[in-house]
């Protein structure tokens, strides 16, 4: 009897032609797994459309919510953007299906899993470490970085196997979606200096063609994570899809980025991210509020870090996992509410409120009220310049 390997399986071309290759390859029974995590509405087709192709079973799963909660939103709480502008959608969706494949090959009793990653890009390396680091006994298997077949030529391939071919073919980019973003690569915007063109753009309208009259959000935070969006509470896949949506007609997370992977290449990104950017813009505001100076500049280079772990593929590191466990404590006042203008492309903030504020108007204000004292002002600056005017005193000539 064949060994068994799952194969994370999209439904797409690469998927489907892996399933049979690795049959003759391999010589492995393959089982697919389908996940979504907000990128996939045909769970049946897709589970149908793999066992036409050839696999032995098929598993698929809902999974939006485990995947807002326990990769999205901690994310969140760290402000969590890959060289300052990437909300690291794509990278937070891969440890939950590595996970998945793994709890696939235990029920199955597999030996090996496999994914349709290329050898160019960060998912390979985020799959196989995510697997390595849950499952290091398992083999993992990846054909598109073996196969060495041209598009027209997995085509060929699929008829010859008589393997179904799905029908949107034709598409101009390379694009990956969930719940926190979409991204998209390829084609046109490989030329960095152009533009890119309005279809690249799904979730967006053109800045330019959004409503004239701005939309108002208010989000409600509690330790860190969103609750209730305009005064009404919504669970977290709710508030997501619908932030999405609102931000979207207002032609907001549009980014263009030049990102560098990890496997050396520098490459142009765009990304729609709505909910990622007001949610990570607001929280970083409601944080303003009630975290000390020196919180916020720590927190900084914490969400530097994490970024960059989560990225480069290592979301089950106990370094993510150390960091995350500081990032959860330092939420703990992160409670309180948020206005966010959405405008045109825009997202700002306009108002923030907290019943733990570090904010105190008494302290601010220039007008009636006032309690802060002027008069303790010069011993602290003579004290606080005391190190610069020593060193003026005895610095040597120039
Ligand atoms: N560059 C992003 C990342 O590495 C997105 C990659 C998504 N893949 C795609 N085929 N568009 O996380």
């Amino acid at each position: 009897m064949a060994e068994k390997l799952v194969l994370a399986y999209s439904g797409g071309l690469d998927t489907s032609v892996a399933v049979r290759w690795i049959q003759e390859n391999y010589g492995y029974d393959v089982v697919t797994l389908t996940a979504n995590l907000g990128n996939v509405d045909n769970l049946s087709e897709i589970r149908q459309r793999a066992l036409e192709s050839g696999a032995v079973g098929a598993h698929v799963a809902d999974v939006r919510d485990e995947f807002i909660r326990e990769f999205v939103f901690p994310a969140l709480k760290a402000n969590a953007l890959y060289q300052g502008v990437y909300p690291v959608a794509t990278a937070l969706g891969r440890p939950l299906i590595a996970r998945l494949m793994v709890e696939a090959a235990r029920q199955e009793g597999a030996t090996a899993v496999a994914h349709g990653c290329t050898g160019k890009g960060n998912d390979q390396v985020r799959l196989d470490v995510s697997v390595g680091a849950l499952a290091p006994d398992l083999k993992v298997v990846a054909p598109a970085r073996e196969w060495g077949m041209t598009r027209v030529e997995e085509i060929a391939y699929a008829k010859e196997h008589e393997i179904p071919v799905p029908s949107t073919l034709e598409k101009p980019y390379s694009t990956d979606d969930n719940l926190w973003g979409r991204s998209i690569e390829a084609g046109v915007l490989e030329d960095a200096w152009r533009e890119p063109p309005e279809n690249a753009y799904e979730w967006t309208v053109a800045p330019h063609e959004a409503p004239d009259e701005p939309r108002y959000v208010e989000l409600q935070f509690e330790e860190g994570l969103p609750i209730a969006l305009d005064g009404a509470e919504m669970e977290p896949v709710d508030l997501v899809e619908t932030l999405s949506k609102i931000g979207g007609e207002h032609g907001v997370g549009r980014i263009d980025h030049i990102e560098d992977r990890l496997v050396g290449i520098k490459s142009r990104e765009i990304y729609e991210a709505p909910a990622a950017t007001i949610l990570i813009h607001a929280h970083k505001a409601l944080e303003g509020m009630v975290l000390t100076k020196d919180q916020v500049r720590f927190g900084e280079t914490v969400s530097r870090e994490y970024a960059q772990l989560v990225y480069d593929g290592l979301w089950f590191s106990q370094l993510r996992e150390d960091l995350q466990a500081y990032v959860d404590s330092s939420q703990r006042a992160v409670t309180g509410a948020v206005r966010v203008k959405l405008h045109k492309g825009h997202a700002t903030v306009v108002g923030r409120k907290s019943d733990y504020a570090l904010y105190q108007h008494a302290l601010a204000t220039y007008d009636e009220g006032d309690v802060f004292d002027q008069s303790a002002s010069p011993g602290f600056i003579h004290l606080w310049g005391l190190p610069i005017r020593t060193q003026a005193r005895v610095r040597p000539e120039e």
